[in-house]
């Protein structure tokens, strides 16, 4: 008796499993949950000079290494409309983009702004249903903050992103009910502040490009005020505004250890505390996480009894940003190339990815973005969560293709991995693809194009064209279709062929 039970037990599991990965529509998620797609101001907007903006450490950083750049980009700044009409077009429920502080605030002067710039209101007033989903800062703080005393190195930071935060709510809150504070907090410190490879670049592990940086010491102090910049403007918004939420985004990749070792098994506890801990701990239980305090010492920053008590619970959401499935493997002794400790030495660990990061091979994996929600809901008392990014790269030779096949499946089999984090009581609320159109990336410039709509960078018009991902996408928001795995998208790819 019980054999069968347990038989139909492993039967129910396997029929339920494959109806979650596999076959499985929109209204099979929870009502109100919102899927969108995500763009970010200085990757989209282009315009770099128009309107008296002044240059971000993001224009700083690309045009004094003379790399790729986000000058003109997709022209978002002037096609805007036609965009909107996209995003119609793609039945998204939520847009996700980023206002310019350097456009909106070109000078420490511009606080007491009495009118809306005219044109970074005009896409958070989407008349069309979509929700705005705004990000109010994405690696592209005003340079005059960096060149004044030091951007996030300094304190000074926490009031100045306090105020530009206020004049976002106040200017722009009666339309945006869904503010992010901070794009991935934990990547911007490490990419900025360790590697140098991210604006600010700065860095002091040598044969790196940096011109100047401690990467001892620095992502700590950054982390931590961006913590206490996020939480300042989110009680700002508690005080004075009302009827939306505030949170921080953050990057995850999904970890497990590489071998059933005990010390592997430690290690990947010690690598979640550092790379997301770091800032969910403080986030959710006002400090940083034990494993960090003990290695990091004396370097890592003190939050105060108020400061503690001010971080803690000051995020309405947990953004999350997720790409990659990662094996994790301990370092017994914990070498750092300049002798001095950095952000990895302390780790302790080294990363494999699986699939290639770097190369835009990424795997298909949908159980790390499984194990992600898994952990915030276990560890960290099962916060709401937006997933602001996902979605996988298109090199260039390919990018103007529009039969993005690995995109389609990709995508698919995340979203199916969310719906199963959700049934097994994650309180996840909606899913942003990376990102709506091609444009000018962090790492990558326009070598690799993510977009569902891929963009003619050569063609001054910047045309804009859908690819299969659009269409899928379109499809299954509005409910049309619920894909069968790989044989529903080549059958969409031939219903469609007559487009491409
Ligand atoms: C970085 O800061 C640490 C701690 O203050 C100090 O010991 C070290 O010498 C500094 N390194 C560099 C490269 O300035
Ligand atoms: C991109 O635009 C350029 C310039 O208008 C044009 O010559 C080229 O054919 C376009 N490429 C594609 C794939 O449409
Ligand atoms: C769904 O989208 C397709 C293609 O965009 C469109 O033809 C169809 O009318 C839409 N259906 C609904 C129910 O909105
Ligand atoms: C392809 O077209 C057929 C006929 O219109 C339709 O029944 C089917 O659902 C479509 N398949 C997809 C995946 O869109």
């Amino acid at each position: 008796m019980e054999q069968i039970f347990a038989l139909f037990t492993i039967f129910l599991a396997f029929a339920f499993s494959g109806r979650c990965s596999d076959d499985f529509s929109r209204s099979d998620f929870p009502e109100g949950f919102l899927f969108g797609a995500g763009t970010s101001a200085y990757q989209w907007e282009g315009a770099a000079t128009e309107d008296g903006r002044k240059p971000s450490v993001w224009d700083t950083l690309c045009h004094s290494r003379n790399q790729d750049n986000g000058d003109i980009t997709c022209d978002g700044y002037h096609k805007y409309k036609e965009d909107v009409k996209l995003m119609v077009d793609t039945n998204l429920d939520a847009f996700r983009f980023s206002i310019s502080w350097s456009r909106l605030i070109p000078s420490k002067f511009s606080y007491l702004l009495q009118e809306p710039h005219p044109r970074i209101s005009n896409p958070c007033k989407l008349t069309t249903g979509i929700e705005p989903h705004v990000t109010l800062y994405h690696y592209d703080h005003p340079q005059y903050l960096e060149d004044e005393y030091r951007g996030w190195l300094n304190r000074r930071m926490i009031k100045d992103f306090t105020a530009y935060a206020d004049v976002c709510f106040r200017e722009f809150g009666n339309h945006v009910k869904f503010w992010t504070t901070i794009n991935e907090a934990n990547v911007f410190s490490i990419g900025g502040y360790t590697d140098g490879l991210t604006p600010p670049g700065r860095c002091s592990i040598p044969g790196r490009n940096c011109v100047s940086g401690n990467s001892s010491i620095e992502q700590y102090i950054v982390g931590h005020n961006l913590l206490l910049a996020h939480a300042s403007a989110s009680r700002i918004y508690k005080q004075k505004y009302k009827g939306g939420f505030v949170g921080l985004s953050l990057y995850f990749l999904g970890l497990i250890p590489s071998t059933s070792s005990k010390d592997d098994y430690i290690a990947t506890q010690r690598a979640k505390s550092f790379y997301t801990g770091w800032m969910l701990g403080s986030l959710i239980y006002g400090d940083y996480p034990d494993t960090m305090k003990r290695i990091v010492g004396s370097r890592l920053p003190v939050f105060s009894e108020e400061e503690s008590e001010q971080v803690k619970g000051s995020s309405d959401f947990i953004g999350v940003i997720h790409y990659h499935a990662t094996s994790v493997t301990n370092i017994k002794s914990k070498p750092s190339l300049s002798g001095n400790p950095d952000f990895y030495s302390d780790m302790g660990v080294s990363f494999h990815y699986f699939g290639k990061i770097f190369d835009f091979k990424y795997a298909v994996a949908p159980w790390a973005m499984e194990v992600v929600l898994e952990y915030i809901k276990q560890s960290y008392g099962n916060p709401p969560v937006y997933i602001l990014e996902n979605g996988i790269p298109m090199k260039q030779d390919s990018q103007l293709k529009q039969k993005d096949t690995p995109r389609v499946e990709y995508l698919h089999a995340y979203i199916g991995g969310v719906l199963k984090s959700i049934r097994s009581g994650s309180d996840t609320r909606g899913y942003f693809v990376w990102s709506f159109m091609d444009l000018y990336e962090l790492i990558g410039g326009y070598e690799v194009g993510f977009g569902l709509y891929s963009v003619n960078f050569s063609d001054p018009h910047r045309k804009r064209s859908p690819r299969l991902s659009a269409h899928w996408y379109s499809d299954f928001l509005n409910g049309t279709t619920a894909f069968l795995g790989s044989q529903g998208i080549t059958e969409l790819q031939r219903n469609l062929s007559s487009s491409f």
